[in-house]
């Protein structure tokens, strides 16, 4: 290690940015040594030279718990063997351990064998040794920033490894900026960019939760022990996908719901995407994930820089369920534009019509939507061009003239005259060979010279990456937004992306994957910006595109397309994982449902749709008077405890949702919301008590008049007072949990605490 190579400004503060934060730290003389620390965890980052070069390593030399800067120094140390304080130990480079897997950024060159983190070629040569140049502290308003820059020996490549600490969340974000500091052409071809690898500490084994799936079956949890070798989740679809979701957690071997370390890593990104976890056998687990995916390369001009999405980890010692409530608060209050308010209950009538939307039977399912107490009325697919089933139309973004004869507005004054807001389902990046966008601008679709366009649904997908075809998309839906004064837009993408080339760019075509991407992002930040009050739902063929990297433009996203309850409940679990509720779009539907033919009672639909964001998209003209009016007191209630749901503290009670009684809690203040699940009415095995998290426990609870408007929640009911500690240890025993009785029960119990 030779400390002298790294030139760090010695009048650098120990102490940065300010003192009273505490969370970026360096901690050495020679500026190597850097602590960042977050409310309750430290992140160390060394930067280490191996030895007879002057390439270098920047290395994570810790991960966990909260530390002081003198045990931070101790930690990044401590594996090099006794005796050796130098911090270097752990860049060792031998066959028995590689440093790469404890690295920030392991790129493709030198003595490292695993997945590269960073691939690029230059001149015919596949290889980087970097070495260091300098590191910069960086005060932000309420985070701080450490900046690494490295560069290529004998390339003119340079690095930064940029790493983020929030004063309020748990949170560390890193991303990666690459550059091409040639002033002459020279070709440098990336095949890989990752946004980091995060390195989680050696255990002697460990647990794993990620979610997969498919369409109409997404967010399926998967966990288990992390076997040795290489897990990839990734998807090659131009979007997020249906398949797998970009996160994953891992735990030791005790880890639980609410106990046990977890080393949590998301990616904001919700184009192709990759995320490789590698469990080495002679120990240690690394994740890295970023963009694209493998085949992809993208070629840097000279003087080019190429930016990665933000790559976000946590590390807690309170369980699944802790991490799930950090990502939670995080989301709400730094990914989402406005992650504080109430979500409305929307009405959508795509299940219950289809394309068949008219002004008149809209008209009539919006007043009855009002009556129930829906706060949003969104119009679907089929209110455009000459859209009459899915063969058609997309970019032809004009009022149906058959249907809506006198286009929209009149439709939409019906709905604010009701007291409702007003909302529209578009699918920007879509187009039909049958539309008259597609006969005019052949050239706008992703496309490859000398194959065939291949239709999905009926579609091709338009290359966002052409600015003017994304100049296009936001000056049509800026004019729709304006004209009809919509509160809302459903953006829909039902089309993954195959034959992705961009013929007349004179680029490579792989630059598609990435500044499509780019580009709706744009798109909607534009919208956002000259429409303030505008509302957005990300959506792809249902839950094909929720990811932290959406989220920072839209509001909420739909999860599924797969309504039924009982589905739905496996589905929200797996969503509820990383992503709060006030995110998860929810609908009550039919019963039968339309996709499953399962029949459920109205409540439990209920229930379970009040677990995230509440909406309605069934046919309301064939609700009995009886259902109806018990709907419209289902709404009543969620309107009640909507913020509880929201933005509180979730707890996943336990059982498996959908199969087994199962119970989720929300506490927020004084008011705490349970939701209680019976799939099978007559199991006799299974829980019947349902202890309670999270709560005050010498403080008294009671059940809230109105909070359970069918029946008793059990026991609990006996007495009108009960202690938290009381709540906790033995719990409620809900009437829905009971082991006789029909199929589908379930119950909403609302508790508050009594002040004082
Ligand atoms: C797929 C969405 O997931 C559905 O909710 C609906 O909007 C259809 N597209 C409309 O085509």
């Amino acid at each position: 290690m030779d400390s002298a190579r790294l030139s760090v400004d010695a009048s650098l503060p120990w102490t940065l940015c300010m003192e009273d934060r505490m969370s970026l730290v360096r901690l050495d003389h020679a500026g190597r040594l850097w602590a960042l620390n977050t409310p309750h965890s430290t992140y160390v980052i060394g930067v280490a030279v191996a030895a007879g070069t002057d390439e270098v390593a920047v290395l994570q030399q810790y991960w966990g718990a909260s530390l002081t800067p003198s045990a931070a120094r101790e930690a990044a140390a401590m594996p090099a063997g006794p005796g050796n304080s130098s911090g270097a130990g752990r860049h060792e480079t031998s066959f028995s351990r590689p440093a790469e897997i404890e690295e920030l950024l392991p790129v493709d060159g030198g003595l490292r064998w695993g997945v590269p983190a960073l691939q690029v070629t230059v001149d015919r040569v596949r290889s980087l040794e970097l070495r260091f140049v300098r590191v910069d502290p960086v005060c932000e308003d309420d985070a701080d920033r450490l900046d690494i820059t490295l560069e290529d020996r004998a390339f003119p490549i340079e690095v930064v490894l940029h790493t983020r600490v929030y004063t309020d969340s748990d949170v560390i974000a890193r991303w990666v900026t690459l550059r091409h500091r040639a002033t002459r052409e020279t070709a440098v071809k990336v095949s890989r960019l990752d946004s980091g690898s995060w390195f989680v500490p050696d255990a002697e084994d460990y647990r794993y939760r990620a979610v997969c799936g498919a369409w109409a079956e997404e967010g399926q949890l998967q966990q288990g022990r992390l076997p040795v070798g290489e897990l990839t989740f990734t998807s090659r679809q131009g979007i997020t996908g249906h398949h797998a979701n970009p996160w994953i957690m891992i735990g030791g071997p005790d880890v639980g719901e609410e106990h046990g370390e977890v080393w949590s890593v998301a990616l904001a990104w919700s184009g192709s995407w990759r995320m490789t976890t590698t469990r080495r056998p002679e120990g240690g687990t690394a994740v890295t994930a970023g963009f694209g995916h493998e085949g992809v390369r993208w070629t840097l001009p000279a003087g080019a820089e190429l930016v990665t999405p933000m790559i976000l980890g946590r590390y807690g010692a309170d369980g699944f369920g802790g991490t799930s409530r950090g990502w939670h608060d995080h989301v709400r209050r730094r990914i989402l534009p406005a992650g504080d308010e109430d979500r409305p209950v929307l009405y959508n009538s795509w299940e219950a019509t289809g394309f068949e939307v008219t002004a008149p039977e809209q008209l009539s399912l919006a007043r009855r939507a009002a009556a129930l107490g829906a706060e949003l009325f969104v119009v679907d697919d089929g209110w455009f061009g000459r859209r009459d089933d899915e063969h058609s139309s997309l970019g032809d973004w004009w009022p149906h003239r058959k249907r809506f004869p006198d286009g929209l507005r009149g439709l939409f004054d019906g709905v604010r005259a009701l007291g409702m807001g007003a909302g529209l389902w578009v699918e920007p990046e879509a187009v039909s060979p049958d539309s008259d966008l597609y006969r005019v601008h052949p050239d706008w679709v992703l496309h490859l010279e000398n194959r065939r366009r291949d239709r999905k649904r009926d579609q091709l997908v338009l290359n966002f990456a052409r600015a003017e075809v994304r100049d296009w998309a936001l000056e049509w839906l800026d004019r729709l937004v304006a004209d009809l004064r919509l509160d809302y837009l459903k953006w829909d993408m039902n089309r993954p992306f195959t034959q992705a080339g961009w013929p007349d760019s004179g680029r490579s075509h792989d630059c598609v994957w990435i500044e499509h991407t780019r580009h709706i992002f744009h798109t909607m930040a534009a919208l956002r910006d000259r429409h303030p009050g505008l509302r957005l739902e990300a959506c792809a063929g249902g839950g094909g595109r929720l990811d932290l990297g959406i989220l920072h433009y839209t509001d909420q996203a739909w999860p599924s397309d797969n309504t039924d309850p009982v589905d739905r409940q496996t589905t929200q679990h797996g969503v509820s994982q990383l992503y709060p509720a006030n995110v998860m779009s929810t609908w009550v539907t039919d019963s039968p449902n339309a996709n499953t033919g399962r029949s459920t009672p109205l409540r439990y639909r209920f229930h379970v749709a009040m677990a995230g964001v509440l909406g309605i998209g069934a046919d309301l003209s064939r609700w009995s008077p009886e259902e109806l009016e018990e709907a419209g007191a289902m709404v009543e209630q969620y309107k009640a405890v909507r913020r509880t749901i929201q933005h509180g503290r979730q707890y996943r009670l336990g059982g498996r949702p959908g199969v087994e009684r199962s119970g989720l809690q929300y506490v927020l203040d004084d008011q705490v919301v349970v939701l209680v699940y019976n799939p099978r009415g007559n199991a006799k095995s299974g829980p019947r008590w349902l202890r309670l998290i999270g709560l005050d426990p010498d403080a008294l609870y009671e059940v809230a008049a109105g909070g359970d408007p069918h029946g008793a929640p059990g026991r609990l009911a006996a007495a009108s007072r009960w202690h938290g500690s009381t709540l906790m240890a033995v719990g409620v025993r809900p009437t829905a949990w009971e082991p006789i009785g029909a199929d589908y029960r379930s119950d909403l119990i609302l508790l508050r605490r009594i002040p004082g």
